[in-house]
């Protein structure tokens, strides 16, 4: 299979690039192709500009990191993103990328108010990371605001088959060395759950 990883976090030692560099290991393991969209090291402009709310066509093309992004979701059998909540949402580079990226006529149709995906037939995973407890955001209701925005209206909305929106809470500063290993053994079995050979019959 064809994995695309996107991930956004500032600091290339953090938490969550380290568990990116475990997840994508174990899908190389598994025999994947795969390829990460790092979008800080990467430089990814996540500024959509007026020029882009313009339909698409010779006197408007799309803008060539946007084409380049949209061939590589294309040529995915399986996308997963990656990031940090940030006031309980995805850091702005994340959304930069949704909001170009995932555009009109490439992501989605918009008819009468309705959305149509345009993404079927590939898989999606969504890992995330926060300070604070699930349960503590179970309770507050924060975590329903997440499944409902990040995993239904943009991925499943979108035509994903979202297989796992895999989540690590009391990711705190000077998180101990085992409690950090524990998590790069979870995101590795995930990628084995949904991609092993033997899962993928
Ligand atoms: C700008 C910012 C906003 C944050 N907002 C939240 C939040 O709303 N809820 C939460 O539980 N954690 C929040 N956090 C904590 C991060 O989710 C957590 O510390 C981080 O994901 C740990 O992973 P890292 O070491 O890879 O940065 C926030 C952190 C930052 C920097």
């Amino acid at each position: 299979m064809n994995h695309l990883i996107v991930v956004a976090h500032p600091s290339e030692t953090s938490f969550t690039m380290a568990l990116t560099r475990s997840y994508a290991a174990e899908l190389e393991m598994l025999g994947h192709d795969m390829r990460t969209c790092d979008l800080y090291r990467t430089g990814f402009d996540p500024v959509l500009t007026a020029h882009e709310l313009l339909p698409a066509n010779s006197d408007h093309p799309a803008r060539s990191d946007v084409v380049k992004a949209q061939d590589e979701i294309r040529a995915a059998d399986a996308l997963t993103v990656v990031y940090p909540l940030w006031w309980m949402s995805m850091p702005a580079m994340m959304k930069g990328y949704i909001d170009r990226v995932f555009a009109r006529g490439f992501a989605y149709e918009a008819r009468e108010g309705a959305i149509r995906g345009l993404l079927s037939g590939k898989k999606a995973v969504l890992i995330t990371i926060s300070g604070a407890p699930l349960p503590v955001l179970t309770k507050n209701g924060r975590w329903n605001a997440v499944q409902v925005l990040q995993d239904t209206h943009i991925l499943r909305s979108t035509g994903f088959d979202l297989l796992e929106h895999l989540h690590f809470d009391e990711v705190v500063p000077g998180l101990p060395k085992a409690a950090a290993e524990e998590h790069f053994l979870r995101v590795r079995a995930c990628a084995r759950q949904h991609f092993s050979p033997h899962s993928l019959k």
